[in-house]
């Protein structure tokens, strides 16, 4: 897909934005050259981890559109999916690398998610059953996702002093849990490693050197298991917050050919409890800031791992669920745009929407799964629509 496609979009939104004081602009889309290039399956959301008493701001936007109990059975979830074609779902989030796969020679209890005032993000771990796998395929294999999974590396680690954590990852459940899939023939297009552990972290942190040797495990294992396959899916890491010296670390240790992409997460609007949130979005100088990450990550991935791509692999504008009756609404378009725009120029091959559905930022709302503006937005530039 190429850059020019969303230019066109905003040119078709500008007598709508003027709306009191119209004055008509030209804008040429030199469509002879482009600037980049993204993935065929650029456009992706997320659909993540957290229960329907995650709460922030004393608001409980997620409701029950976790992995483990988003209603799969919803007309409106399939047709909104369907619309896209092809559309690329990322599974993670925050409580992913507490989640236990209940397959193989798991020797811990399996337990679903609950409160626990100490635990990482205040949960428990949690647990993923075979049997709702099992849904989750044959759901994704009928609306034609393609899927990244996002797999629990912190399992086997603990805590050493603040929230760094360390020791080395324990891979037997995640590869118990790919065996599985295989042995089901579930189409997984990438795997993805850990969320949100990078640099100083969210709720934990680990190494780049620690990190980056421990890459070489889950490479391993894909590249072992799927020998003779027809398609051998992608690693992808760290999924977490971009910070120079951790993601040059991580390439420099990982090694040549270990990391297919090296996905990165965005939240450029602040919390979502800001009461500025809406001028922030109409600022294109705040919209902007966000361009010297993009830019920064390019230059290494250039100099440090040109076998691997860059990803936007978790981006809500908003963090801490998103703001409440803004991004889920029209202005928020704003922001979505720009950032696709502003990606895609900077050599970003895939961005996952936070959310399909969960939050106040799902494409599609909650508890009526309606889609919001923003799945027009997508839907209307790479949707069948278009
Ligand atoms: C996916 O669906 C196709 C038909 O649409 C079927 O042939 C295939 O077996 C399914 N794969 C899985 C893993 O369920
Ligand atoms: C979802 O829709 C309900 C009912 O229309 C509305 O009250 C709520 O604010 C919406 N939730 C989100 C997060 O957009």
């Amino acid at each position: 897909m190429e850059f020019g496609m969303i230019l066109i979009l905003f040119v078709a939104s500008i007598p709508t934005i003027l709306a009191e004081d119209i004055s008509y602009g030209t804008i040429v889309v030199d469509g002879t050259t482009s600037i980049a290039q993204t993935d065929d399956n650029f456009v992706c959301a997320t659909i993540d981890w957290w229960p329907h008493d995650k709460c922030d701001y004393k608001q409980c936007p997620w409701h029950y559109t976790s992995t483990i109990t988003l209603d799969l059975s919803h007309p409106i979830l399939t047709k909104a999916i369907q619309a896209f074609n092809r559309l690329r779902i990322r599974i993670g989030g925050s409580l992913q690398d507490q989640v236990l796969y209940n397959v193989g020679n798991l020797k811990s209890p399996c337990h679903p998610f609950r409160k626990m005032k100490h635990g990482l993000f205040g949960f428990s771990k949690g647990c993923l059953q075979m049997k709702r796998w099992d849904e989750l395929n044959h759901f994704f294999n009928a609306t034609s996702v393609m899927l990244t999974f996002g797999l629990n590396a912190l399992y086997g680690r603990h805590k050493l002093k603040g929230s760094l954590w360390g020791g080395e990852w324990d891979s037997s459940n995640a590869e118990d849990f790919i065996k599985y899939s295989i042995s089901k023939g579930y189409q997984i297009d990438s795997w993805e490693y850990g969320n949100e552990l990078s640099g100083n972290g969210v709720g934990a942190h680990v190494h780049a050197d620690r990190y980056g040797k421990d890459l070489i495990h889950p490479k391993k294992i894909i590249k072992e298991l799927y020998k003779g396959s027809q398609f051998e899916p992608l690693l992808v890491a760290p999924g977490g917050f971009f910070n120079q010296q951790w993601f040059t670390k991580l390439l420099q240790v990982s090694g040549s050919n270990v990391l297919d992409a090296i996905s990165h997460h965005i939240y450029n609007l602040g919390a979502g409890s800001d009461p500025k949130l809406v001028s922030k979005i109409l600022d294109p100088n705040h919209l902007n800031k966000v361009a010297n990450t993009f830019i920064n990550l390019a230059r290494t991935v250039q100099t440090h791992g040109p076998w691997s791509s860059a990803w936007v692999g978790e981006s809500g504008g908003a963090y801490n669920s998103g703001g409440p009756h803004v991004s889920d609404t029209f202005v928020n378009s704003f922001w979505y745009l720009d950032q696709l725009g502003m990606a895609s120029k900077y050599h970003t091959k895939v961005y996952c929407r936070q959310t399909l559905i969960g939050g106040n930022y799902g494409l599609l709302n909650a508890t009526t799964y309606v889609p919001n503006p923003d799945y027009y937005r997508t839907d209307q530039i790479y949707g069948k629509t278009f």
